[in-house]
């Protein structure tokens, strides 16, 4: 236990709290099932008591995932804990984690609470939580800024109580390493019968040491990190998980730990919750960036070339980037695609979206030469996305621009099964495209967002782009891929129209 390092994921909880990124549960259950090939040791699926549908999306998640832990936070209230015991309940392995404020500001001013009642209300919280699993979390919220004294304190209760693991968060992303590291050695000094427990840490990156944070708290004994892919999270965001796994292995010399991760996966996870969630990933950001591993320079280029560690401290191969490889193209057959599939670890369980997936695979294979592993991964997503919403369907576009002209697209799609048509003029072809579908649909959502990204390199490559939509206070994000980047934004426009139509009515968690 004491090489171990758990790797707690909450980028279905704290990385939804990112302004936009709220998920679907279809698409929070695919995220989950990444995660726990990934290799992730516990996955914060939501907090249960926000919202029916975050209930209901936690529930499939347990229904699903038979490695990983699945858990919910809920806040030390009786409502909260019995919404997330049920939400877990069908789970191979349930956690609750429950959380409170220990800091004067919060128990103060947001909870109106005396340290005695918060104390008393955190032991209470344990108890109700165990009576739905023996695996109870407790986190004093804004640890960061709390007084020591009353952590040992409340800590011993919560231990006393029942809690497992002890979850230190600086919520604030307020701390600085050193801090940091020495208040979790100070704690686990200080808490009796800490070695009874699992010392974990939360740290938030408003003053960008989300993971020197984290992994300074690892150096003083604690054994388990919260984390999110990407470092999605709350305003700028959580720990990074492949930063603190990759630190781990690469620095193996310092901190002597095992995670259970498959870095493998790590790419492939970085590139789902980014696509699912419309928030891109920096070129420059460290492990998952597109430029992580590619060298300008030509005395590095020249270094590298001569010796791989002259520049290279990591294998590019061992974060999932065996990717930007030619897959298939389009003399492939099926039996050639299903191998390939099963190769990038993708498992199409039914017979009717394997032959609906290759059928969209063979329409790329005629407008694109070379398919990659990319590729593969966007027909899938948009497969599995049209399949779970089907009021809206792109049936036809065709779009006209010319120098000097208004340029013009002209839409053809199904509403319920009808066919209808539109055409309308726009600013570009995008815009008016946009306002073809919106006569037609009339949803009046307001656009927040949209983006084009590139799945693989070339002027054939696919687009990818995300559409942001709002309307009354909910926010969902369509997905659309093509060659054609007009058709991939008219896809990803009736992708979110899908959404904003779907009875799965999510609000905000933690609203
Ligand atoms: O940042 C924070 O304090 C949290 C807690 C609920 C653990 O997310
Ligand atoms: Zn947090």
């Amino acid at each position: 236990m004491k090489n171990k390092l758990i790797i707690f994921d909450t980028t279905l909880r704290d990385g939804e709290q990112s302004p936009g990124a709220s998920m679907t549960q279809e698409e929070k259950v695919r995220i989950a099932k990444q995660l726990e090939k990934l290799g992730v040791n516990v996955i914060e699926a939501g907090f249960a008591a926000a919202s029916p549908g975050d209930y209901e999306a936690i529930n499939a998640v347990a229904k699903t995932i038979t490695k990983s832990t699945v858990c919910s936070l809920a806040r030390a209230l009786e409502a909260d804990i019995e919404k997330a015991g049920k939400a877990i309940e069908p789970a191979a392995n349930k956690r609750i984690h429950t959380f409170i404020a220990t800091s004067q500001i919060h128990m103060e001013n947001k909870l109106r609470m005396k340290p005695e009642q918060v104390l008393n209300q955190a032991v209470k919280a344990v108890e109700w939580a165990l009576s739905y699993t023996e695996d109870v979390e407790f986190s004093a919220e804004d640890a960061v800024r709390s007084d020591i004294g009353f952590l040992v304190e409340i800590f011993d209760a919560a231990i006393k109580a029942g809690a497992k693991t002890i979850n230190v968060p600086d919520t604030v992303g307020y701390s600085i390493p050193d801090v940091w590291g020495h208040r979790m050695k100070t704690l686990i000094e200080k808490v009796p019968n800490s070695d009874k427990v699992i010392w974990s840490t939360h740290c938030h990156n408003d003053l960008g040491m989300a993971v020197a944070n984290s992994l300074s708290a690892v150096l003083n004994g604690a054994r388990q990190v919260e984390c999110t892919i990407n470092g999605l999270g709350e305003r700028a965001g959580n720990a990074s998980l492949e930063e603190i796994v990759m630190a781990v292995k690469t620095r193996k010399d310092i901190f002597n730990l095992e995670t259970q991760i498959n870095t493998q996966q790590i790419v492939p996870t970085s590139r789902l919750v980014s696509t699912i969630t419309g928030y891109p990933v920096q070129p420059n950001k460290a492990v998952v960036g597109a430029n992580a591993f590619a060298h300008e320079s030509g005395i590095h280029q020249d270094g590298v070339l001569k010796h791989r560690e002259t520049y290279e401290i990591m294998l590019a191969q061992d974060v999932g980037w065996g990717a930007n490889k030619i897959s298939l193209g389009k003399l492939s057959g099926r039996n050639a695609f299903k191998s390939r599939l099963s190769e990038l670890g993708i498992e199409i369980e039914s017979e009717e979206t394997f032959n609906a997936t290759f059928d969209r695979f063979k329409v790329l294979a005629d407008k694109k030469s070379q398919i990659f592993d990319e590729d593969i991964h966007a027909l899938v997503s948009e497969e599995y996305v049209e399949e779970s919403y089907d009021l809206y369907k792109l049936i036809g576009l065709k779009t006209a621009s010319e120098t000097g002209k208004t340029p013009i697209s002209e839409i053809e799609m199904t509403m319920d099964g009808k066919s209808q048509k539109s055409s309308a003029e726009g600013s570009g072809s995008v815009d008016a495209a946009f306002k073809a579908i919106e006569s037609i649909v009339q949803s009046k959502a307001e656009l927040l967002l949209f983006s084009v990204n590139n799945i693989t390199s070339g002027t054939d490559s696919q687009g990818e782009v995300t559409v942001r939509l709002s309307r009354g206070g909910r926010i969902v994000n369509g997905q659309g891929s093509d060659t054609d980047i007009v058709i991939a934004s008219a896809k990803a426009y009736i992708s979110a129209l899908n959404k904003l139509h779907s009875k799965y009515e999510r609000a905000h968690p933690q609203v």
